[in-house]
C-alpha cells in the first residue's frame, strides 16, 4: 500500500529520487470516492509516479458545520487510493499548512470568482482554494495535475492561477464521474437520506433535459435554465443558481454561440450539490 507523510519535508525527501521522471498529482479532501479514483487512475496512466494529497482545507469552508460535518475516512481512502495505483500520500495537519503567523492569501480576481459558487459563498470560498491548491503544487512539484470537470468553476480558477504566477505544471481536467442514475458522485452524497438520494436523480435529470433542449436548437441562455429550473421544481429541490456562462471567462452570453457552461447549485436535506454540463455548439 503507498507510503503517507504527513509533512513537506518529508514529502520533498521522498520525491527527491523521482524529479527526473514524471509526477502526476491530485489533490483531494479525502473521503475518497470512484470520481477521485478516475482522476488517480488518469494519473497513473500518464505518469512515473502519483501523488496523492488528503487536506481538509479549513480555508474554503463558509460554515464551520459544513467543514466538521465533512466526512473522515483516510484508513479505506488509504486502501482505496493504492487500489488506483497510488505511490504516495500527503496527508498533511491544519498546522502544517498554516502554521502560527501565516498570513498569505492566493486571491484571483474578476469574474470567474465573483459568480455562481463565488456569488453564493463568497469569494473567500476560492481564496482558500487558490491559496491551499499553489501551497500543494509548490510542496509536489508535479508534472501533471488532475482536477474533475464536476467542480468546472474550481478548474477555471485553478488555470487562471497557474497561468498567472507562472507555476510550471500542466492542469488536467478529467470527466464528472456519475452514479447510475446520472447524479455526479460526492463525497456529499454519503450525507443524503435514501428519500433525499432519490430526489438528487432530478439534478442529472434537469441537465440532461437541458442537453436534449440544445440539441433540439434553443441557444437562449435563459430558456435552457428554465428547463433545468421546471425539472428541479417538479422534484421540490429549490436550485440556489440555475446559469448559462461562457465556458472560459464564465461570463453572462446572450446566445450559447460558443462552448458555455451550464451550471447550478441545489440544497438537498442538509447537503448543497453541484453539477454541470458543457454545451457546445457543433
Ligand atoms: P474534493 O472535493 O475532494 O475533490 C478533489 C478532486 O476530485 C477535484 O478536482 C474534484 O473536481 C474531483 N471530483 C470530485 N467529484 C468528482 C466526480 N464526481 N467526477 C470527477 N471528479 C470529481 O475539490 C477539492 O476537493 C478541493 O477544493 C481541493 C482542490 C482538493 C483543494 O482543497
Amino acid at each position: 500500500s503507498p507510503r503517507i507523510v504527513r509533512t513537506v519535508a518529508e514529502l520533498r525527501a521522498a520525491l527527491a529520487p523521482h524529479r527526473a521522471s514524471s509526477i502526476g498529482f491530485v489533490p483531494t479532501m479525502g473521503a475518497l470516492h470512484e470520481g477521485h479514483l478516475s482522476l488517480l487512475r488518469a494519473a497513473r496512466d500518464e505518469n512515473a509516479v502519483v501523488v496523492l494529497s488528503i487536506f481538509v482545507n479549513p480555508t474554503q469552508f463558509g460554515e464551520s458545520a459544513d467543514l466538521d460535518a465533512y466526512p473522515r475516512t483516510e484508513a479505506s481512502d488509504v486502501a482505496l487510493a493504492g487500489g488506483a495505483g497510488t505511490d504516495l500520500i500527503f496527508a498533511p495537519s491544519v498546522g502544517e499548512m498554516y502554521p502560527a503567523g501565516f498570513a498569505t492569501t492566493v486571491s484571483v480576481g474578476g469574474a470567474i470568482t465573483g459568480t455562481l459558487e463565488g456569488a453564493l459563498r463568497g469569494r473567500s470560498h476560492f481564496d482558500g482554494v487558490a491559496t491551499v491548491v499553489s501551497k500543494l503544487l509548490l510542496a509536489v512539484q508535479p508534472d501533471r495535475a488532475y482536477f474533475g470537470a464536476k467542480d468546472a468553476q474550481q478548474v477555471v480558477v485553478v488555470r487562471r492561477m497557474v497561468a498567472d504566477l507562472g507555476i510550471p505544471v500542466e492542469i488536467i481536467t478529467c470527466p464528472t464521474s456519475r452514479d447510475a442514475d446520472g447524479l455526479a458522485r460526492s463525497s456529499r452524497n454519503t450525507r443524503l437520506s435514501p428519500t433525499e438520494r432519490e430526489l438528487a436523480a432530478a439534478i442529472p435529470r434537469s441537465l440532461r433535459a437541458a442537453q436534449d433542449a440544445f440539441a433540439s436548437g434553443i441557444r437562449d441562455p435563459r430558456r435552457l435554465a428554465a428547463t433545468v429550473r421546471e425539472h428541479l421544481v417538479a422534484a421540490e429541490l429549490e436550485p440556489e443558481y440555475v446559469e448559462v456562462v461562457d465556458a472560459d471567462s464564465l461570463e453572462p452570453i446572450a446566445q450559447v454561440a460558443s462552448p458555455a457552461l451550464l451550471a447550478l447549485a441545489v440544497r438537498v436535506g442538509p447537503v448543497r450539490l453541484i453539477d454541470n454540463v458543457v454545451l457546445a455548439p457543433g
